[in-house]
C-alpha cells in the first residue's frame, strides 16, 4: 500500500502461546514452538514492509515465576534463534539488540546475544530490540542509579536532569518512542512493556493468539493504527 502512516517504531507483546497450546491439548511449551515460528514470519514481514524499529516481548521479569520446563524450553528456543540467525540470516540486514538485565543468563546464551550484538552492529536495516528478563519498571529503576551514579560523580547537577537525561538511559537510548503497540490475545494490560516510552503510544489490542497471529493481522493493525488521529496531547 502505497503512501501509509507506518508506524516507524512498533511494539509487540506476544501473548497468548499457552492458551494456544492447550486449546489444542499440547503442552504450554508447543504453544512457544509455534510462537517463535510466527516471531520469525513477523520479523521478517516488518524488515521488508520498512518498519524502522521492531520490539518485541520475548522474556519478562516475572516469568522466571513459570515452570523450570517452560522457562528452559524457552531459553532453548532463544538460542536457537540466535544461532539460526548467525547462520542464515546473514542477508538480512537486520540489526539485533537486547533490552533488559541479560546478565543472569547462562554463559551460552549470554555468548549468543554478544556475537549476534556485534555481528549485526553496522547492519543499516530494520532494528530488532528483543526484550529479555525485561521488564519497565526494573529498567526505570536502572536508568534512576545511573543517574544517581552521574550526580555522585558531579558529571550532572540535580536541575539539569529532564526527561531526555533519563530517555538517554533507558535501554532504547537513541530510538523513537514506540508508535504503536500491538497485544494479541485480546488481554488489555500493558504487562511492565515499555512503560517509560509508551506515554503516547496507539495501542492495539487483538483477539487472536500470537501462534496464529500472521501477516494479514498485522496489516489489519498498521490500518488501525493510520486512521487513528494522534494529538500528543494536544488538540
Ligand atoms: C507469552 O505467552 C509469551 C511468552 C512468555 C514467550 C514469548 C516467546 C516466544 C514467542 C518465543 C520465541 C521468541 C524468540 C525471541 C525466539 P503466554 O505463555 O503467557 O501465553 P498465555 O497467556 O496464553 O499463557
Amino acid at each position: 500500500m502505497a503512501n501509509r502512516v507506518l508506524p516507524r517504531h512498533l511494539g509487540i507483546i506476544m501473548d497468548g502461546n499457552g492458551r494456544w497450546a492447550k486449546k489444542r491439548g499440547l503442552p504450554r511449551s508447543a504453544g512457544h514452538v509455534a510462537g517463535a515460528r510466527v516471531f520469525k514470519a513477523v520479523v521478517r514481514y516488518c524488515s521488508k514492509i520498512g518498519i524502522e524499529y521492531l520490539t518485541v516481548y520475548a522474556f519478562s521479569t516475572e516469568n522466571w515465576k513459570r515452570p523450570h520446563d517452560e522457562v528452559l524450553t524457552l531459553m532453548n528456543l532463544f538460542k536457537e534463534y540466535l544461532r539460526d540467525a548467525l547462520t542464515n540470516f546473514l542477508d538480512e540486514n537486520v540489526k539485533v539488540r537486547f533490552l533488559g538485565d541479560t546478565s543472569v543468563f547462562d554463559p551460552q546464551l549470554k555468548e549468543l546475544i554478544a556475537e549476534i550484538e556485534r555481528v549485526s552492529e553496522n547492519r543499516t536495516g530494520m532494528i530488532l530490540n528483543i526484550a529479555l528478563n525485561y521488564g519497565g519498571r526494573a529498567e526505570i529503576v536502572r536508568a534512576v542509579r545511573l543517574l544517581a551514579q552521574d550526580v555522585a560523580d558531579g558529571s550532572i547537577r540535580p536541575g539539569d536532569i529532564d526527561e531526555s537525561t533519563l530517555s538517554a538511559r533507558m535501554y532504547t537510548a537513541g530510538q523513537p518512542d514506540p508508535d504503536l503497540i500491538i497485544r494479541p490475545s485480546g488481554e488489555n494490560r500493558i504487562s511492565n512493556f515499555m512503560l517509560w516510552q509508551s506515554a503516547y503510544t496507539e495501542y492495539v489490542v487483538m483477539d487472536i493468539l500470537w501462534p496464529d497471529f500472521r501477516p494479514q493481522n498485522l496489516e489489519r493493525a498498521l490500518e488501525i493504527y493510520a486512521a487513528r488521529s494522534r494529538r500528543f496531547g494536544g488538540i
